[in-house]
Formats: C-alpha cells, structure tokens, sequence
C-alpha cells in the first residue's frame, strides 16, 4: 500500500505510533497532532469526511486534513484528539462518573438539529445496506455475541435479517453517531472532548445510539473487555438520561448491530 503523495507532503518526516484497536480492518497512524487512518475503500470510509465536514461548528469533531483515495484503500488525516477515550482503565474505574459522561454523549449527538442533514441511517437505509453485507458474505459471525447464532439463537445472518424486516419498530429520528462505544468518544477534564469513527453517523431513531452504548457500557465495567467493575448495572445509564429503556429497541437495535 503506498500513501498518496499529498498525504505524504502533510506528514513528512513525523514518527508516529500504531493503533490497532479498530476491527474494521483500519490501520490508524497515531502521529502528535494529526492521526491517519487508512481504510478499505467501503462504503463507510467514503462517508466519513463528509460526515465529519457536515458536523463541524455542530458537534466537537476532528478537522479533516486530507482525504484521498488510492489503491482500494481510503487515507483520512485528521487532527488528534487530546484527552482519553472512555475505554481507558482510569475512565472505567470509576463507573458512575463514567456513566455520566456518556450520558453526556449521548445528549449531545442526540441535540445536533438534523434538519436538512444529507445522511440518512434510519431502518430503510440500514436494513438495505445489511441485505448487501448479507449477500456478499460480509457478516463477521466470529465477532459478535456469542448467543445471536447458534442454538436459542438465529440459524445465521439470513436468518436474523428476515426477522429485522419483519419486526421493525416505529421510529422516531433524531442524528445519531452509529458506533456509539467507548473508545471513540474522547475526555478531557471530565467533560466529553469530542467524537471520532464518524463513517456510520446520519439520521435515524436515537435507539440506535442508546443501544450499542449500553452494549459497550456493559463490555467494558463487567463483560468481554474487561471486568473492572464486577456486577456494574449498565442499566443506569438510563437513569442518568432520565428515560425508561425501551426494552425492544435495545434488543432490536443491538441485533442489527450484528450484521455491520
Ligand atoms: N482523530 C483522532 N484523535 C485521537 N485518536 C484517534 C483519532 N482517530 C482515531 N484515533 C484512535 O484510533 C482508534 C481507531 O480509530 P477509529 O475508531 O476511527 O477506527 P476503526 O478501525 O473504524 O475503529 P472500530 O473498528 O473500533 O470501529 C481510536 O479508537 C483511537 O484510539
Ligand atoms: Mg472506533
């Protein structure tokens, strides 16, 4: 893979470290004040500086630097964030505070004033993009909660696309960020410094935000990340956000999670 050439005018001779905590198939390029991220051509890459472009002056985001693409891959350079991402072990130690400030998150994605927005990720746009994934084979089964296939379970990704076509709930639409967990939400002196993995932003019902941060609220204090807080309740999540948990949106959505 070769950087393309205006890329390489901005970056230089900089060093930089690797980050590789993505499972999109992305290689991030961590240098002191830019990052570059480098991704397979899709769908979602093509998306991302213009998403990113649309939000700023309306939600803290990374300025784009640079967004080329060449060789099947798509190079976004972008400024660094400063602060932590939620994810980090000093973060999750203190779960309530952690809690508070995804709620923060949330409230801030959810108050963007979508009027006029030109990208749309609610159910008719989501469920046709997971049919393509379906047919083309692109379900990543190994990566996803171990009880949604299998015995109890959905026979397979076909399977659970018919049963999301066939239950979708109402929706309401608000702007949502589409990927909603820890490590791509940043802080800095307890307030929430801004919002990174953009690709999958757009339009749609805020359960779709509310169900994957629950997800990885839980993943991450007393799950498959990390069980820094043993029995940690992610539920209180809605607490801070005042509203009662639709139970069946945060089933629905989490299952369509599934299959991106
Ligand atoms: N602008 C930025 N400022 C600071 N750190 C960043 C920035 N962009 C990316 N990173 C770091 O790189 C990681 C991966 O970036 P990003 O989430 O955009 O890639 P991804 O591969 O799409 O991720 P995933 O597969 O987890 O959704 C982030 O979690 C963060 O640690
Ligand atoms: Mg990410």
């Amino acid at each position: 893979m070769t950087i393309p050439k205006r890329i390489q005018e901005l970056i230089g001779a900089s060093l930089y470290t690797e980050d590789n905590i993505g499972m999109s198939g992305a290689g991030v390029r961590l240098y002191p004040d830019m990052v570059l991220k480098i991704s397979p051509d899709d769908e979602n890459a093509r998306r991302e500086a213009g998403v990113m472009g649309w939000l700023r002056g309306r939600l803290p985001v990374p300025e784009i630097l640079a967004d080329e693409s060449e060789g099947g891959y798509r190079f976004l350079l972008m400024t660094r964030l400063p602060g932590l991402m939620l994810c980090d072990r000093t973060v999750v130690r203190e779960p309530a505070r952690l809690t508070g400030l995804l709620a923060e998150a949330l409230e801030m994605v959810r108050s963007v004033d979508h009027t006029g927005c030109p990208y749309m990720a609610d159910l008719d746009t989501e469920l046709a993009i997971a049919r393509r994934r379906v047919e083309r084979g692109e379900v990543d089964t190994d990566n996803v909660d171990p009880a949604t296939f299998g015995p109890g379970g959905f026979r397979d990704p076909e399977h659970l696309l018919s049963w999301l076509q066939k239950n979708r709930p109402s929706q309401e639409l608000a702007f949502t960020h589409g990927d909603m967990c820890l490590p791509n939400i940043f802080t800095e002196n307890g307030r929430i410094r801004g919002f990174i993995d953009l690709g999958g932003a757009g339009v749609a019902d805020p359960y779709r935000d509310l169900a994957i941060a629950r997800r990885s609220l839980h993943d991450n204090t007393d799950g498959c990340h990390g069980r820094a807080c043993p029995g940690y309740d992610a539920d209180a999540l809605f607490e801070y956000l005042g509203i009662r948990p639709d139970r069946e949106k945060i089933r629905y959505f989490t299952l369509l999670d599934e299959l991106f």
